[in-house]
């Protein structure tokens, strides 16, 4: 069911002091920081030859990363994401199975334009796990 790995999102409360790190520890390639304000995240993407890393902080009061960031001063792995072929077809499978998909259930757009949908960790080897239509 799941294809490519599309992204590792970690969070933290510096997005720009984590990017400074990838790029002159690691030399890697960093976009521009970009303001996400219906996700809560201010993100900065490092483009890796087969997949990314998003580095995000939270972004105004009600961010859905501001808790795991107070618990984690350092910044953390916050998810992976996965693309699925049909992002209906896996949520079914998965809620056949027992597993609880986030939310309502029904995929929203997320970080990338395109329809996602979040796995409770507990569901899956203690990671929060998104899932991308690709
Ligand atoms: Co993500």
């Amino acid at each position: 069911m799941i294809g490519r790995l599309d992204h590792v999102a970690i969070a933290v409360a510096d997005v720009e002091g984590a990017a400074a790190t990838y790029r002159d520890l690691l030399g890697a390639r960093v976009s521009e920081p970009k303001s996400l304000p219906e996700h809560g995240v201010r993100v900065i993407f490092v483009e890796l030859a087969n997949s990314r890393i998003e580095l995000m902080e939270p972004l105004g009061e009600a961010s859905p990363i501001a808790t795991f960031v107070a618990r984690n001063p350092d910044g953390g792995l916050h998810h992976v994401c996965y693309e699925v072929g049909d992002i209906l077809a896996a949520r079914d499978r998965l809620l056949d199975a027992g597993a609880r998909v986030l939310g309502d259930g029904e995929p929203s757009i997320g970080a990338h334009g395109k329809r996602v949908l979040f796995v409770h960790p507990k569901d899956l080897c203690g990671t929060l796990v998104e899932l991308q239509e690709a």
